[in-house]
Order: C-alpha cells, then sequence, then structure tokens
C-alpha cells in the first residue's frame, strides 16, 4: 500500500478519505515515482499548531508540513518518501475562501507537499520558488486531464409539479406525459415521477403512460408500500427511487433512514433487483447512510442536495456543499452509482454538477417555476446550460 493516509481529527470528516488517498495515489504516480511509502497525516488546528512549533519554531497552525525521508544521503527508488501533515480545519477555511471544495483544496497541498518531498523548496530562493510553482500548476493540471469526465452529467426531469397543477383543477390538463415528451425533446437524459401513496399529483394512468412513452430512462420515485411496490414491479420503471413519504408533508423531507431499517429495505431491493430493475436509495449526505446503502445491495444512491440549497448564508452553504461532495466521493469508492438531487435551482446546480462521482441530477420544481415564465423547452435548455457549467 504506497499510501498511508490516516486521520487524527475529533470530528467527522466532511471529506471522503478513500477519494483523497486515490488522489495522492495518482499524484504519486504523475510525478512518475515508484510505489513507495508516502504517509498522509489529517488532523486538527491545535495538533498543526504543536507541530508546527516543535518543527519549524513557528506560531499557529499552517496548512500543511512536509517532512521528507529522502534527504541527505542515496536512497532507492522505492524507498519511503516520507510524511505529510496537513490540517483539516485550516484547509477547510481556505477552501471556504477561495470558493472551491475541500477535496480540491486537499488536491492542491498534497500537490504541494509531495514535491516538497521530491526536493522541491519555495524558501531558499525565489528561482526555486518558481520552479516550484510551475511545478505544482503542472502536476494538478495533470491530475485534472486524467480525472476529468468522460461524459456530461445527466440531468433528470421531475414532472410531478405538472400533475399537480392539474389536480388542483381535477381535470386533464396540463398533462406531465406530454410534459415528459418536450422535456426529452429538449434534452432531458430522464423523467422521474414520485407515485405517492395520497396520490396528490400523479395517478397510476401517467406512470402506466410514461412507461410506453419515455424514450429516455423512466425513474418511479416511491415510498416502500406494498401497494406501490406492486404498481412498481408491474410498470417495470428503467429504475426505481425508494423516499421516506409522510403525508403531511410538501415534498420529500429528508433522506431514508437506510441504517434504521436495512432489513426492511434490504427485503424490498431484492424484489426489484430480482425483477431487473435498479434501485436507488435517497439519502442524507451522511457517510453512514452510505455504507449502509451499499450493506443492502442498492445499485445508486440519490444525494439529498436540500439542505446545500437552503443555506441560509456563504458558510453554511460551503458546509453542505462540502458534505455532499464527501459523501458523493465515499458512495463512488464503494463501488456505488450516485444521482444528486432536490431542491437544485439555477444558481445552485453547477457546483454540484462539476462534482465528478455523479452521474446523474434530478431536478423538478425550479425548472417548472421558469417554465411558467420562459416556457418549458427554454427552461430545460437553460438548466441543461447550467449542468454542462455553461452560464
Ligand atoms: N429527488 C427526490 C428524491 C425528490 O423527492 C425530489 C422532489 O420530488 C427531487 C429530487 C426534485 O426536487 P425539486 O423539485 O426540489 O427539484
Amino acid at each position: 500500500m504506497p499510501v498511508l493516509l490516516s486521520a487524527d481529527h475529533p470530528q467527522p470528516l466532511p471529506v471522503s478519505l478513500a477519494a483523497v488517498r486515490g488522489d495522492a495515489e495518482l499524484l504519486l504516480q504523475l510525478c512518475g515515482q515508484q510505489p513507495c511509502d508516502w504517509s498522509i497525516l489529517l488532523v486538527d488546528d491545535p495538533l498543526m499548531a504543536r507541530l508546527n512549533e516543535q518543527y519549524r519554531a513557528k506560531k499557529g497552525p499552517t496548512n500543511v508540513l512536509a517532512f521528507s525521508l529522502r534527504e541527505g544521503e542515496a536512497y532507492s527508488d522505492d524507498a519511503p518518501l516520507g510524511d505529510v501533515v496537513i490540517s483539516l480545519d485550516t484547509t477547510a477555511r481556505e477552501a471556504q475562501r477561495e470558493g472551491i471544495s475541500l477535496r480540491r483544496r486537499l488536491q492542491i497541498l498534497l500537490a504541494h507537499g509531495l514535491l516538497h518531498l521530491l526536493g522541491h523548496d519555495h524558501e531558499r530562493s525565489e528561482a526555486e520558488a518558481e520552479r516550484m510553482e510551475t511545478a505544482e500548476r503542472q502536476l494538478l493540471n495533470r491530475l485534472d486531464d486524467k480525472q476529468r469526465r468522460t461524459s456530461m452529467i445527466n440531468l433528470a426531469i421531475n414532472v410531478d409539479h405538472i400533475a399537480t397543477l392539474r389536480q388542483a383543477r381535477g381535470i386533464n390538463e396540463p398533462d406531465p406525459v406530454l410534459a415528459a415528451g418536450i422535456c426529452e425533446l429538449a434534452g432531458a437524459a430522464g423523467i422521474v415521477v414520485h407515485l405517492r401513496e395520497d396520490r396528490r399529483h400523479i395517478q397510476d394512468r401517467d406512470v402506466y403512460l410514461l412507461r410506453q412513452t419515455v424514450k429516455t430512462k423512466l425513474n418511479l420515485e416511491m415510498g416502500a408500500a406494498p401497494e406501490i411496490i406492486n404498481i412498481a414491479l408491474d410498470v417495470k420503471p428503467d429504475m426505481v427511487t425508494l423516499v421516506p413519504e409522510k403525508r403531511q408533508e410538501l415534498t420529500t423531507e429528508g433522506g431514508l433512514n437506510v441504517s434504521g431499517q436495512k432489513k426492511k429495505l434490504a427485503t424490498v431491493i431484492d424484489r426489484f433487483i430480482g425483477a431487473g430493475i435498479p434501485v436507488s436509495l435517497f439519502i442524507d449526505p451522511d457517510f453512514k447512510q452510505v455504507k449502509a446503502a451499499k450493506d443492502i445491495g442498492a445499485t445508486f444512491v440519490e444525494i439529498h442536495t436540500g439542505r446545500y440549497c437552503d443555506a441560509v448564508n456563504e458558510t453554511e452553504r460551503a458546509k453542505e456543499f462540502n458534505l455532499v461532495a464527501a459523501a458523493a466521493d465515499e458512495a463512488h469508492a464503494m463501488g456505488l452509482r450516485v444521482n444528486a438531487g432536490h431542491g437544485l435551482n439555477y444558481l445552485t446546480t453547477a457546483p454540484v454538477a462539476a462534482l465528478k462521482s455523479i452521474e446523474e441530477l434530478s431536478i423538478g420544481h425550479a425548472i417548472m417555476a421558469r417554465a411558467i415564465f420562459v416556457g418549458l423547452d427554454q427552461a430545460v435548455r437553460e438548466m441543461l446550460a447550467q449542468v454542462a457549467g455553461r452560464r
């Protein structure tokens, strides 16, 4: 195991260690290094301040310290490289200041620490500092090239709101089946509908018709109630997304408590997988729920983006964004396929769409709200531009 990554931090870490280890291994490889021991320790500010004082006689924490084991005497190519210590607290502050994810800031510090271990230094002379800066930029560019998405993230559109409007009048328009066709023609990669037990918006007729008309992918969102499970098994959508469902809620409020009902959900998953229907579990960005979803055989998880979208200030938003990114990375590293959604709009979608572990976003309300003013085709195309990172 060339990269030995460990964390000594009192709080749960808002980053996937599996993803960070993968980044470090790739950086090592991109530096042309033979597999060799590289130890990385993630700590908090108080511990970093103690190390900074002990080894550099400097007060207060810093972001990264590097201790090379290859200085001085001759060493072989597979000799241990050394240690890099990173303060997660300082990294999180820097990430927020720069408007980037915690994982991205860690990548920058890992690249910086690694170059120190390989002999670079920015304190000896200006020329060396410039050389190190160039090497760091090139290394990060090569990392980005390797990790670049090969395909665009999919946009799946939830058309429940069209049915809500129809049900308000109790007549037959507007029709969510027609809306689904317009969304597909505008470029949506999938259609999502939630057949609720109280049938407040989508009706059984919609689901059966959509099964016949949707040409991309039909994702049936549902609570794990026996009646709805039977309908889903009969309709055979391309996938189902299991969500918690409460009668009084306006929309799905939180993620599934997978870890608290593993046995029940595992039985439901087995029935769908047995019928050839992949199952996604809608979960909060929480490692415990990610692990439970993996344990019981889910194919996908859909990471709940609601708290990120509802954040009332930038600090809160950055914190919630890191939780979404970390949960997506962790799920991806475990071999789960990863979707995300809830509450995403024309301002909050682009950063989530840039996360490489996520393959599909599920968006409804924001698109339908805009469609009232600019038309559905235009609203979908504008959201696709956000998803593609073009504003
Ligand atoms: N994902 C899930 C699991 C949902 O329940 C919903 C809401 O129906 C969405 C995504 C879409 O959320 P919004 O309508 O806020 O875009």
